[in-house]
C-alpha cells in the first residue's frame, strides 16, 4: 500500500512541480490578487524569522517564483492558480492564522508539517475543498479537528498527527469518504471512534496511535477490504479485537498495543492474506487464549509482539515455520510447556522474550542454531536443567537473562565465547561450582548478575579482562576470597556483595590478607602427587604410581597413603586396553561435543573407546582455584579408594597431570536421577518397584559409608544429580568431591557445599558436618522420587505436616501403586518425614533407616 500512497503524491508533486514554473499568458488579476493577498497576510501574522524565509514573497502573482508554491493552469480560461503549498520543515512559527479567509479553492496540495505552528486549526478549512492532500503533522497545533473537515470531499491524505489536538474525532471526518490514508498518532484526542468512519472505502491506514481513545475498534474495520497498516496503540480501547478483521482486509501491520482489548485474538484468518502479514503488536492488553499456530503461516511476519497479556497454553511448534521473524515476544502470559525444538529454524530471530510465563524443561540445545539471536529473555519461569551450552553458538547475541528459574550445574564456560555479549543475568538460580574463569574473555560485558546461586570458591582474577564490565552483583552465593582488581568491583555497594562466604576487598568490609590462602597452599604442599604414565608391555596400561603422602592427615592415618598406592597398583587403571593417550584421543582433547554433565567442581564427559565407555570427570581448570580443585579432587580419590560398594560408582583411575586433572569411573548408561524424573518419556518406565530399588539402593549405600568402612565418610552433596543409574536401574552413588572422613575429634567445621535444596537447615546456623547432613539429603530425595520432582518449597510445609496422605504427593505420570506397593511407599514417607526432622539429633541414622526399610 505505502507505495502506491506515495506515488500518487510523488506524482501529484511533480505535476505541481513542473508547472510552478509555468506563467501564464493570461493571469486573471482578481484570482491572483486575492490568492496573493491572503497568503501575504498569512506571511505577516508569521515571526521575523518566518517572514525573512518567506521573502520571496512579495508583488501580486504568487505564481512567479513564490518559495513554496505552485501553480497550474487548470482552469478553464487558461489562468494560473495556486494548487500547492509546501513548506515542510521551514522553521516557520505562528499560527495558522487567517487561513480561513484564503481563497486558495484550487489548492490542492498543503503540506505545513514539521515547523512550529501553533493556535488551532481555523474551522474555515474546510473552504479548501478542492484538497487531496494535507499534512501539518509535527507542529504544536493546539484545540479541536474542526468538524468542517468534513467537507473536504475530496480529502484523500490526512496527516494531523504529533500535535496537541485534544476533544474528539469529529463525526464529520467520516464524509470525507474517499481518505486513503489517515494519520492522527500521537495528540490528545480522546471520545470514540464515530461511526461515521465506516464508510471508508478506500482505506489503507489507519494511525491513531498514542491518544486517549476509548470505547471498541468497530466491527465495521473488518469491512476495510484495503487496510493494510492499522496502529490504534496505547489508547484505551476496551473491547475484543472484530473477530473478521484478518478475513477480509488486507493488513500487513497491525498494533494494537497498551490498550484495554479482551477476549482472544481472532483465529479467523483469511490464510491467502495472512502470508503478506508483516508486524502484530497487541502486546499489553488482556487477550487471552492461547498462541495460535497460524502465526506459523506467517511466512512474511517479522515480528509478532503479545507480551503483557493473559495468554495460557503451550508454544505452538508450528511457529517455528515463521522463518523471517525476527522478533517473538511473549513476556507475561501464563505460558507454559517447553520451548518447542522447532524454534531452531527461526533463523532470522534476533529477540525472543519469554519472561515471565510458567515454561519449564530445559533450554533445547536446538536453540544454538538460532545465529542471528541478540537478545534473549527467559527470566521468571520454571526453566530447569543445566544452561545450554549451545547458547554459546549464539555468536551474536548481546543481552541474556536466565534469571529466577531453576537452572543448576555450573556456569557453562561455552558462554565466554559471545564477543558482543553486554547484559548476562544467571541470579536466582540452583548454579553451583566456581564462577569459570574463562568469563574474563566477555570484552563486551557491561553488566554481570550472579546473586542468589550457590557459587562458591575464589572469583577468578580472569575477570579483571572483561574491560567493558561496570556493574556487577555477586550477592548471596558462597564466595570467598578477594576481589578482582578491577572498577566494576571497586564500585559495586555492599548489597552486590553481602552474603558470601569470606570475600574481602573493597566494599566487603573486609581486608584482604596479604597473600590469601597462604595457609592452604601450605597444606597442599606437603601432599605430593606424582603419576606416572608409562606404557606398559603388550596391553598398554595406564600404570599410576603414586609417590609421596596423599591424605591431609598422614600422621592420624599413616597407613591411607601405602593402602591408596596399594588399591591403585593392585587395580592399576583397569580400564582395559585404555591409556591417557587414548583417553584424551577419543575425548579428541576435551572436545565439549563429549560432555555428558556438569557437576560442582568437573565437567564429565563420555569416552568410548573401542570396546570400553567410561566416564571421565575433568577438573575444572582454574589458576585461582586449584587449591579448591585440589581438595574436591582428592576427596573424591580418597573416598572412591576406600569404598567398595555395589551402589557406589567404581573409580577405574585418575590423572594429576600438569595439563589435565581427571578421573575415570564407570559410565552410568542411565543418567542421573535427577534426568530420569525430568525426562516425559523415560520417567514412565522408572515405575514403583524401580523407584523403591533406587532408594533401597542409595540407603544401602550410605549406611556402608556411615557404618561399614574403617571411619565414617560423609558425602556432604547427595542430590539426584548425584544418584546415578546403570542399564537395570541400579542406583550408584557419585560425586564424592565434597566428601570427608568424619574426624571424631574435631568439630568438622567446615565448608560444607551441598546444593540447595538438599541442605539440612541446621547448617545456615553452623558449619558442623555431620552424617546427619547426608541422612537429611536421603529424605529429600525419598520425597522427590515420590513426588517425581524435587519437592520445591513444599518441603517446608511437609516436614511440618506428617499427616500429608500419600496420594496427594504421588507422581501423576505413573499408574497408582498396588496395594502392596502402596505399604511399602507409606512406609518410606514417613522413614523420608523422620529423616527430614529439623534437629539432626532427631533424624535416624542410616543404620535405622535401613533397619527400618527392610522391616
Ligand atoms: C495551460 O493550458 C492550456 C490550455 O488548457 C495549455 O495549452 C497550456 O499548455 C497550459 N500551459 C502550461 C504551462 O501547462
Ligand atoms: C529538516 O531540516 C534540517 C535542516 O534544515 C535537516 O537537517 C533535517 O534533516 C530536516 N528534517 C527532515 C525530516 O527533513
Ligand atoms: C507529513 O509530514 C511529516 C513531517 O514532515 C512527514 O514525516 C510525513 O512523511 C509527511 N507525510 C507524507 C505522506 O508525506
Ligand atoms: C460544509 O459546506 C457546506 C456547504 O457546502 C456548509 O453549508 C457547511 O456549513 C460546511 N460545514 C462546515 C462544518 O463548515
Ligand atoms: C475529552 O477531553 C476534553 C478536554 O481535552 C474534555 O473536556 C472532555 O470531557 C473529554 N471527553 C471525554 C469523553 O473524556
Ligand atoms: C455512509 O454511506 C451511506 C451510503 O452508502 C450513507 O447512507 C450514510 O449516510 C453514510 N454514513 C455516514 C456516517 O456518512
Ligand atoms: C484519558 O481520558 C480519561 C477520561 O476518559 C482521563 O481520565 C485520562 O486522564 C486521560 N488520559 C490521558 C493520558 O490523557
Ligand atoms: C460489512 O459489509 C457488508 C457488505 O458490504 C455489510 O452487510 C455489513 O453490514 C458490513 N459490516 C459492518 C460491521 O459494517
Ligand atoms: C479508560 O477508559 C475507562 C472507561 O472505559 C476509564 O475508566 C479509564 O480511566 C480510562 N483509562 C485511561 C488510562 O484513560
Ligand atoms: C482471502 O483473500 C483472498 C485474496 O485477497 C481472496 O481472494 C479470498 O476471497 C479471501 N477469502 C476469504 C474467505 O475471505
Ligand atoms: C514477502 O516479503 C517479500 C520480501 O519482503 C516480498 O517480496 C513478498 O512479496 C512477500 N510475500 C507476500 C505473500 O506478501
Ligand atoms: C485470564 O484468562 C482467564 C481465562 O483464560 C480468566 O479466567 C481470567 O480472569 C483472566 N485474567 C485476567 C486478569 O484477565
Amino acid at each position: 500500500m505505502g507505495s502506491s500512497i506515495f506515488l500518487t503524491i510523488a506524482l501529484i508533486l511533480s505535476s505541481f512541480s513542473n508547472l510552478s514554473l509555468a506563467n501564464a499568458a493570461k493571469v486573471s488579476n482578481l484570482r491572483i490578487t486575492n490568492e496573493a493577498s491572503s497568503l501575504l497576510k498569512w506571511k505577516s501574522g508569521l515571526d521575523k524569522q518566518s517572514q525573512s524565509f518567506l521573502s520571496s514573497w512579495i508583488g501580486s502573482n504568487p505564481c512567479q517564483d513564490w518559495h513554496g508554491i505552485g501553480c497550474s493552469n487548470i482552469t478553464t480560461d487558461g489562468e494560473n492558480v495556486v494548487t500547492s503549498i509546501q513548506l515542510s520543515n521551514s522553521s516557520l512559527k505562528g499560527t495558522l492564522g487567517d487561513l480561513d479567509t484564503w481563497s486558495l479553492g484550487n489548492l490542492e496540495l498543503l503540506d505545513l508539517s514539521l515547523n512550529s505552528l501553533s493556535g488551532i486549526i481555523p474551522p474555515k478549512i474546510g473552504n479548501l475543498n478542492s484538497v487531496k492532500f494535507l499534512n501539518l503533522s509535527s507542529n504544536q497545533l493546539t484545540g479541536l479537528i474542526p468538524s468542517s473537515i468534513g467537507n473536504l470531499t475530496n480529502l484523500h491524505y490526512l496527516y494531523l498527527d504529533n500535535n496537541i489536538l485534544s476533544g474528539s474525532i469529529p463525526f464529520e471526518l467520516g464524509h470525507a469518504r474517499d481518505l486513503i490514508d489517515l494519520t492522527l498518532s500521537k495528540n490528545m484526542l480522546n471520545g470514540t471512534l464515530p461511526l461515521s468512519f465506516r464508510n471508508f472505502s478506500r482505506i489503507e491506514r489507519i494511525e491513531i496511535n498514542d491518544n486517549n481513545i476509548s470505547g471498541s475498534i468497530p466491527n465495521y474495520f473488518a469491512n476495510y477490504t484495503r487496510l493494510e497498516r492499522l496502529d490504534l496503540g496505547k489508547n484505551n480501547f476496551s473491547s475484543v479485537i472484530p473477530s473478521e478483521l484478518g478475513k477480509r482486509t488486507a493488513l500487513v501491520h497491525l498494533k494494537l498495543f497498551m490498550n484495554n482489548l479482551i477476549g482472544s485474538i481472532p483465529k479467523d484468518m483469511n490464510l491467502t492474506k495472512m502470508e503478506e502479514l508483516d508486524y502484530i503488536d497487541l502486546s499489553n492488553n488482556k487477550l487471552y487464549g492461547e498462541v495460535s499456530s497460524n502465526w506459523g503461516l506467517c511466512p512474511n511476519l517479522t515480528s509478532l509482539k503479545l507480551s503483557n497479556n493473559n495468554l495460557s497454553g503451550k508454544l505452538s511448534k508450528e511457529i517455528g515455520r515463521a522463518t523471517r521473524l525476527g522478533e517473538l515476544l511473549l513476556s507475561s502470559n501464563h505460558l507454559v510447556g517447553e520451548i518447542p525444538k522447532s524454534f531452531e529454524r527461526l533463523s532470522s530471530l534476533m529477540k525472543l522474550y519469554l519472561d515471565n510465563n510458567k515454561l519449564s524443561g530445559t533450554i533445547p540445545s536446538e536453540l544454538g542454531s538460532l545465529s542471528n539471536l541478540e537478545d534473549l529473555n527467559l527470566a521468571k519461569n520454571s526453566f530447569s536443567g543445566m544452561i545450554q551450552e549451545r547458547l554459546g553458538e549464539c555468536l551474536k547475541l548481546r543481552s541474556l537473562n536466565l534469571s529466577s528459574n531453576r537452572f543448576e550445574g555450573v556456569i557453562p564456560v561455552h558462554i565466554s565465547k559471545l564477543d558482543n555479549l553486554e547484559f548476562l543475568d544467571l541470579s536466582e538460580n540452583n548454579l553451583f561450582g566456581n564462577p569459570p574463569p574463562q568469563l574474563g574473555g566477555l570484552k563486551a560485558l557491561e553488566t554481570l548478575n550472579l546473586s542468589h546461586n550457590s557459587l562458591a570458591g575464589y572469583i577468578p582474577t580472569s575477570f579483571i579482562e572483561m574491560l567493558s564490565l561496570t556493574t556487577v552483583d555477586i550477592s548471596f552465593n558462597q564466595l570467598e576470597g578477594p576481589l578482582p582488581k578491577m572498577l566494576a568491583f571497586e564500585v559495586a555497594p555492599i548489597e552486590a556483595l553481602r552474603n558470601n562466604k569470606q570475600l574481602c576487598g573493597y566494599n566487603t568490609g573486609l581486608d584482604c590478607p596479604m597473600e590469601q590462602g597462604n595457609q592452604d597452599k601450605e597444606n597442599i604442599g606437603l601432599k605430593v602427587i606424582l603419576i606416572i604414565v608409562l606404557p606398559s608391555l603388550g596391553c598398554m596400561l595406564l600404570v599410576v604410581v603414586m609417590i609421596g603422602i596423599f591424605l591431609y592427615d598422614n600422621k592420624r592415618n599413616p597407613n591411607d597413603a601405602k593402602l591408596m598406592q596399594q588399591e591403585i597398583e593392585a587395580n592399576p587403571f583397569t580400564i582395559g586396553k585404555m591409556t591417557y593417550r587414548n583417553i584424551i584421543d577419543a575425548l579428541e582433547d576435551f572436545d565439549p561435543k563429549y560432555i555428558v554433565g556438569v557437576g560442582g567442581f568437573g565437567t564429565v564427559y563420555k569416552a568410548e573407546l573401542l570396546s570400553e565407555v567410561c566416564a571421565v570427570k575433568k577438573f575444572h581448570e582454574s589458576e585461582d582455584n586449584k587449591m579448591y580443585n585440589l581438595k574436591s579432587f582428592e576427596a573424591e580419590i580418597r573416598a572412591l579408594t576406600e569404598l567398595r560398594h555395589q551402589n557406589i560408582v567404581k573409580l577405574y583411575g585418575f590423572c594429576l597431570h600438569p595439563r589435565h586433572m581427571f578421573l575415570v569411573y564407570e559410565f552410568m548408561v542411565g543418567g542421573s536421577l535427577r534426568m530420569v524424573l525430568c525426562d516425559k518419556e523415560r520417567v514412565v518406565d522408572f515405575d514403583w518397584e524401580k523407584r523403591l530399588a533406587v532408594v533401597n539402593g542409595v540407603a544401602n549405600a550410605l549406611c556402608y559409608m556411615h557404618h561399614n568402612c574403617s571411619q565414617t565418610i560423609i558425602h556432604g552433596d547427595l542430590s539426584s544429580n548425584n544418584v546415578l543409574l546403570d542399564s537395570d536401574w541400579v542406583a550408584h552413588v557419585s560425586d564424592f568431591g565434597t566428601a570427608r572422613v568424619l574426624d571424631p575429634d574435631s568439630s568438622n567445621k567446615t565448608t560444607f557445599i551441598g546444593t540447595i535444596g538438599y541442605v539440612p537447615p541446621e547448617l545456615a546456623y553452623t558449619m558442623k558436618v555431620s552424617e546427619k547432613c547426608d541422612v537429611y539429603s536421603f529424605g529429600v530425595i525419598i520425597i522427590e522420587v515420590i513426588m517425581g520432582k524435587h519437592p520445591g518449597d513444599f518441603l517446608n510445609s511437609l516436614r511440618d505436616m506428617n499427616g500429608t496422605s500419600l496420594t496427594e504427593i504421588l507422581d501423576r505420570r505413573l499408574p497408582s501403586p498396588s496395594n502392596q506397593i502402596e505399604k511399602k511407599l507409606k512406609l518410606l514417607v514417613a522413614v523420608a518425614f523422620s529423616c527430614l526432622q529439623k534437629s539432626p539429633h532427631s533424624r535416624p541414622s542410616m543404620l535405622e533407616v535401613t533397619l527400618g526399610l527392610s522391616a
